[in-house]
């Protein structure tokens, strides 16, 4: 992995700025309590997985020293793209000028930058790319529940993108330990779509189903990366986790004995972006210096399907 780039939405909104504008019986207070959220960012009108996976990739791009024209494949894990086609990819591939190579988008909800990454390393070392650009690009703002506070409150919009190339060294991605098990899907999930109601459709969760998930299934797919590497906790130098909430981020990073400053948290100021979470994330601490040449990052995450997964890589 080279580099990482982020792109957040301008308009900065704050948890009581969100309940006025919305008229949400809710509170920063209960916000901050239950989940460490603050304020998350929300895309304008017009602004789109697209037009903000392209910022991203522009960033994460110079952060790299690599050329748009150098890359052969783009990846972005998304389930709010821009329309069903083309491919938010597509789009973000024109956007940057590339004309070769291929582009497609995948769908795993929040662990969908976790799926992403599994499969473009795999396709690296198939010899099938070798510059990718791995994206995670979300709109949830348009597929909330304005009325619902309990669900409403928790997501935000984003963009993060990062650059894979095929190497020689010790570094880039050791393994990604992916994961479904649909018979979960009603816990959190999508309700109507394109292809049934025609419209975006809204999302529906059960918090608390879903926290019990995510506290074991994360553990295990955590234990199961180290293990397949022969690593234990104690080598983790960098927990990179989805942000969704800081209970469950904090739960894992306790898990692995690992002090609060070696966690990368976000979730505080950008809630949760689904996909683009982790590329954020690690666009941030890439911004401040914090990735040393040499260090285990371990990334983690979970979403709707159920979906879940880990990846171990080496900066
Ligand atoms: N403001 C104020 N009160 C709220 C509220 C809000 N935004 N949302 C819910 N409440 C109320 C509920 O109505 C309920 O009231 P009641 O006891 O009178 O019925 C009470 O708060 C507790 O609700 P509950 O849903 O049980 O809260 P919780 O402690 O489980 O916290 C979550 C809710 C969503 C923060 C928590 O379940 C969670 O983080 N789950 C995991 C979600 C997640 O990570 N999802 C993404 C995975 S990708």
């Amino acid at each position: 992995m080279l580099s990482a780039g982020g792109y957040l939405p301008a308009d900065l909104v704050t948890n009581e700025e969100l309940a006025r504008r919305y008229g949400l019986d809710t509170s920063d207070e209960w916000i901050q309590e239950r989940t460490g959220i603050r304020q998350r960012h929300l895309a304008a009108p017009g602004e789109t997985a697209s037009s903000m996976g392209i910022k991203a990739a522009r960033q994460a791009l110079e952060r790299a020293g690599v050329d748009a024209a150098e890359v052969d494949a783009v990846i972005v894990a998304t389930a709010t793209p821009d329309s069903s086609f083309p491919a938010t990819a597509v789009r973000i591939q024109a956007g940057l000028g590339i004309t070769r190579g291929f582009a497609f988008d995948l769908l795993a909800a929040c662990t969908g930058f976790i799926y992403a990454l599994s499969v473009a390393d795999a396709m690296i070392r198939t010899g099938q790319c070798r510059t990718a650009l791995v994206i995670g690009a979300e709109t949830y703002s348009r597929i909330l529940d304005w009325t619902d506070r309990t669900t409403c409150v928790l997501f935000g919009d984003g963009a993060g993108a990062v650059v894979l190339r095929a190497e020689e060294g010790e570094a880039g991605i050791l393994s990604s330990h992916i994961h479904a098990d649909g018979r979960h899907g009603g816990i959190l999930h999508v309700e109507g779509g394109p292809g049934s109601t025609g419209g975006t459709g809204l999302l529906r969760m059960a918090g608390r189903e879903v926290f019990k998930h995510a506290v074991t299934k994360l553990a295990s797919a955590v234990d199961e990366a180290l293990t397949a590497n022969g690593l234990e906790r104690g080598d983790v130098n960098w927990l990179v986790p989805h942000q969704a909430n800081i209970r469950i981020i904090e739960a894992m990073g306790k898990k692995l004995h690992l002090a609060p400053e070696r966690v990368i948290t976000t979730v505080q100021r950008h809630a949760n972006t689904s996909a683009a979470s982790i590329p954020l994330a690690m666009a941030e601490a890439v911004g401040e210096g914090r990735f040393q040449p040499g260090d285990l990052l371990l990334l983690e995450a979970i979403g709707g399907g159920l979906t879940w997964g880990a990846t171990l890589l080496r900066w």
